[in-house]
């Protein structure tokens, strides 16, 4: 175990165990008194709330509902009202190192302009945009000031292609597409206009009515008159102040598409004051920030954590924090050492497959090792999206935490808002690769199919038993689903979180084992496998059937491996190369390029049950180049197991 140090737990904002379970037991005695509590302290509330929690309709859980509030007043106003407009807000360091400070009273204007600029192309409380940028203070204005107005965004990761971005816009009913003509990452120039006009084409999202374009590299893009215009002139004239629209706790912040078990992703909608409480709650407990902090969160605002970890709260509370373009390897795999000495970053946020990836640089050059560089400033460093082998833990925490550092691993999802399980920097002892205790007030348990307690030592299924603030309000106009993926009947009227965990039998920590589902985890990144599935088998031309697992990959966490039949003589050698290279620009256009299955491999047809039952055990087997144990007698061709064990 690794504790904090004693000037870590004098001076935390949770200092020391004792100070934690205080909270727990205070959770635990009064439950809408606690959150409520912090709803006061934390957040700056219009008319202030009397009721807390209201089960009435549960699962449809209503928290604070009749306080009103802004999130961009939270975030903005407020820390200038307090004196800190002339704080940095951001630090923007672009692609190619050039540096853009943004301090509290330039970001608020900034953001009431574009909110003027949306109102004034019709944009209303309620109407749904698509953010589709890369990492910008542009990307982060555009969030708070649909926030500001009341508008509902949906922020669509820069990687996902037209296709997907157009099912999220229909799914959304989006009214106006805020992007970049294009992005830059790792020197070069990639599309982002093009991509929203490929999306657009033949009025296939009849309510998108405005593109705003923000010009980033100046590239040569497509337009259409009367439905783009450029941000610069979108903002011309527009006052830089813009009175909050002042919505109801419950009110829709945003949505976020993610994968499910199913072939469609879901639009997991988020609300407003419960949301805003946990973003500013975790970021403060979890990451211990303090005024002085420089904070980094390496993900894109395009993901949960860049919502919650960039966005939202450490705004929420008047921190400083850098806002990144580019990628860990560009120019070099020095990247984020050279960055955290540049800016004497303190507290550093990241995901397990980028320090993956940055060990094997560093081991096979020295000269991107961070010892090159100097990382005193650090003082806590973090881990999301995937559990964190302890290899990796330990090097993260002697070779860039100086083995000062305390690491919170924060187990979490789009759908929690914040975090969940994670250890508390003053507070909780570490185990490397245990994201250790629930948050407090966080009803973190595990239980087997029916909802029963399983003793600790004792793998189950990971729910939370209680509603807390900053949960899923509902999947983006199907309740159904909702209830259905996350409220099963059988469990008690527990949140499903869809992951697989085990408590240690001494400590009660959590170890997450990974999805009881069919969603993968690649380079942190959620997939489903029947996304993929479908993607694959919407090239009509080529593919008669396909099924995707996922297998451990050292880099990427999990990586994906497709199955596939053809609707022509299975290939092998240079062919068989050749048509998976296909394959896999197929998937990239349909999905991005994230979804591209690492290995494709060919079959005359899939293992099947005599009942025709898709054997998808006995594939992962496959796909981990496993001996097959299963019983095959039930297997209608036993002879493709060989034909399968061929990957390209
Ligand atoms: O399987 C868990 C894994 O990521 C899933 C959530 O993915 P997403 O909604 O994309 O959100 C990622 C960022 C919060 C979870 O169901 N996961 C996330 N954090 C951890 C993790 N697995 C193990 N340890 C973690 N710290």
């Amino acid at each position: 175990m690794y504790y904090p140090t004693e000037a870590a737990m004098k001076s935390a904002h949770v200092a020391g165990m004792a100070a934690y379970e205080k909270l727990c037991a205070e959770a635990e005695s009064d439950y809408e008194g606690y959150w409520a509590r912090l709803a006061r302290e934390l957040v700056s509330w219009k008319t202030p709330f009397t009721k807390v929690l209201n089960e009435e309709n549960a699962p449809f859980f209503k928290w604070f509902e009749d306080g009103t509030l802004n999130v961009s007043y939270n975030c903005l106003d407020r820390n200038v009202e307090a004196g800190l407009g002339d704080k940095t807000a951001i630090i923007f360091e672009a692609d190619d190192g050039q540096v853009t400070r943004v301090s509290y009273s330039e970001l608020l204007s900034r953001t009431c302009q574009l909110a003027n600029a949306l109102k004034a192309r019709g944009v209303k409380k309620g109407d749904r945009v698509v953010i589709y940028m890369s990492m910008s203070v542009e990307g982060v204005a555009a969030m708070q000031a649909c926030a500001r107005i009341g508008a509902t965004h949906s922020v669509v990761f820069g990687g996902f292609s037209a296709q997907s971005l157009r099912d999220r816009v229909q799914d959304a009913g989006a009214v106006m597409i805020i992007t970049a003509d294009e992005q830059l990452r790792g020197g070069k120039q990639l599309p982002l206009k093009a991509i929203v006009d490929e999306a657009l084409e033949g009025g296939s999202c009849p309510t998108c009515k405005d593109v705003i374009v923000y010009k980033r590299t100046g590239g040569n893009i497509a337009w259409v008159e009367g439905r783009d215009v450029w941000l610069h002139d979108a903002l011309a004239g527009q006052a830089t102040t813009c009175e909050p629209e002042w919505v109801g706790a419950e009110h829709p912040l945003f949505l976020l598409y993610t994968s499910g078990s199913t072939g469609k992703p879901k639009g997991v909608q988020h609300s407003t004051g419960g949301y805003l409480l946990h973003a500013a709650l975790t970021t403060k407990w979890t990451f211990d920030l303090k005024p002085d902090d420089v904070f980094w969160c390496t993900a894109d605002i395009g993901w949960v954590t860049g919502h919650t970890y960039i966005s939202y709260g450490p705004l929420a509370l008047g921190g400083t924090e850098i806002v990144f373009e580019g990628v860990p390897t560009y120019p070099d795999a020095a990247r984020f050492w050279k960055t955290i000495e540049k800016h004497k970053v303190t507290i550093f946020y990241t995901a397990p497959t980028a320090i993956r990836s940055l060990i094997k640089a560093a081991e096979s050059n020295e000269a991107v090792h961070p010892k090159q560089s100097d990382l005193s400033s650090l003082r806590i460093l973090g881990s999301v999206g995937e559990p964190i082998n302890p290899a990796a833990w330990e090097w993260y925490h002697q070779h860039v935490g100086g083995g000062r550092c305390p690491i919170v691993d924060t187990f979490w999802q789009t759908e929690t808002g914040g975090h969940m399980i994670t250890p508390l920097p003053g507070a909780t002892p570490l185990v490397p690769g245990s994201c250790t205790l629930p948050f407090p007030g966080i009803t973190a348990a595990i239980v087997d199919e029916l909802g029963n307690d399983v003793p600790n030592g004792q793998g189950g299924i990971l729910v939370v038993k209680k509603p807390w603030p900053s949960m899923i309000r509902t999947i983006y106009g199907d309740p159904e689903r909702f209830k259905k993926s996350y409220y099963p009947s059988e469990l008690k009227g527990y949140y499903l979180a869809g992951d697989g965990a085990i408590r240690d039998a001494d400590t009660g920590y959590f170890t997450i084992t990974g999805r009881i589902d069919d969603v993968l985890n690649v380079s942190g990144h959620r997939m489903g496998t029947m996304e993929i599935e479908s993607a694959l088998v919407s090239c009509t031309e080529l593919v008669a059937e396909a099924a995707v697992v996922g297998r451990p990959d050292d880099t990427t966490g999990e990586a994906i491996c497709a199955f596939v039949v053809l609707k022509r003589p299975r290939p092998s050698g240079d062919e068989a190369k050749a048509i998976a290279k296909t394959l896999r620009d197929w998937v990239a256009k349909e999905i991005g390029p994230i979804a591209k299955p690492k290995d494709i491999r060919f079959g005359d047809n899939l293992p099947k049950t005599r009942s025709g039952k898709i054997m998808r055990r006995l594939l992962r087997s496959v796909a981990k180049g496993e001996a097959v144990t299963q019983d095959t007698s039930t297997l209608e061709n036993p002879a493709i197991l060989e034909q399968l064990g061929q990957a390209y």
